[in-house]
C-alpha cells in the first residue's frame, strides 16, 4: 500500500507546510501527493523501489523555495539526509529537475524524474479546471496573503525596481556606491 510507505513523513510539520505554499500557482502540497501517486505507479511498471521512490516523491521539492530551478534539489536532498532518509532517496531528490541539473544516477531517480514532469501536468490541468470557478486564483491569493515568505519577495521585488529605476534615471546614483565605498577606504 502506497500510504504504508510514507505515513511518517505525512504528519511531518515541514510537509504538512506545504499545504501553505504555493508551487505551481497550487498548493504544494496537492503537487507532492501527486508526485507520489505517479511515482508508485511508475516504480511498480519499471521495478524500481516503490519505498524509495514515494519518499523521494513527497519530500523533493521541500525547501525548494530557497533554491533555483537547478540547485533546489540538492537543498531538499540535503534536508532529506538530515532527517535521516537514505542514500537511495536522497539520491533520486537530487536529481529530479533533469536536464535542469544533474543527471539521474538510478532506476529511482529515472522513477521521480518522469513523476515530478508527469505531477507538473497534473497541475497545470488542477489550475486551469479551478479557473473556471474562481477557485484557482482565490487559492492562490489566499496563500500568497498568508505566506511571509510573498510579501518579503515582493517588498525585494519592488526595491530593486526602485533602485533600477534610480540607476536609470539619476546619473550620480550610477556612481555612489564607487563614492561611498571610495570614502569609506580613505577613512580606514
Ligand atoms: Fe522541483
Ligand atoms: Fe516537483
Amino acid at each position: 500500500m502506497l500510504e504504508q510507505h510514507i505515513a511518517d513523513l505525512l504528519n511531518h510539520p515541514k510537509v504538512v507546510e506545504t499545504r501553505h505554499h504555493l508551487h505551481h500557482s497550487i498548493p504544494k502540497h496537492d503537487h507532492l501527493l501527486r508526485s507520489v501517486r505517479f511515482s508508485y505507479r511508475l516504480a511498480q511498471i519499471l521495478g524500481a523501489n516503490q519505498r524509495v521512490c514515494t519518499r523521494a516523491a513527497l519530500i523533493h521539492d521541500i525547501n525548494s523555495r530557497y533554491g533555483t530551478l537547478t540547485t533546489h534539489g540538492a537543498i531538499a536532498a540535503r534536508w532529506a539526509a538530515e532527517q535521516g532518509e537514505s542514500d537511495e532517496v536522497c539520491r533520486a531528490i537530487v536529481s529530479h529537475m533533469y536536464p535542469f541539473g544533474p543527471h539521474p544516477t538510478s532506476r529511482e531517480a529515472w522513477v521521480l524524474v518522469l513523476a515530478d514532469k508527469a505531477a507538473s501536468l497534473g497541475d497545470l490541468k488542477q489550475f486551469v479546471v479551478g479557473l473556471a470557478d474562481g477557485r484557482s486564483w482565490r487559492i492562490r491569493r489566499q496563500l500568497q496573503q498568508s505566506d511571509p515568505f510573498h510579501h518579503e519577495q515582493r517588498r525585494q521585488s519592488i526595491k530593486w525596481r526602485v533602485r533600477h529605476q534610480l540607476r536609470q534615471q539619476v546619473p550620480f546614483y550610477r556612481h555612489r556606491r564607487r563614492y561611498w565605498g571610495t570614502q569609506r577606504h580613505k577613512v580606514l
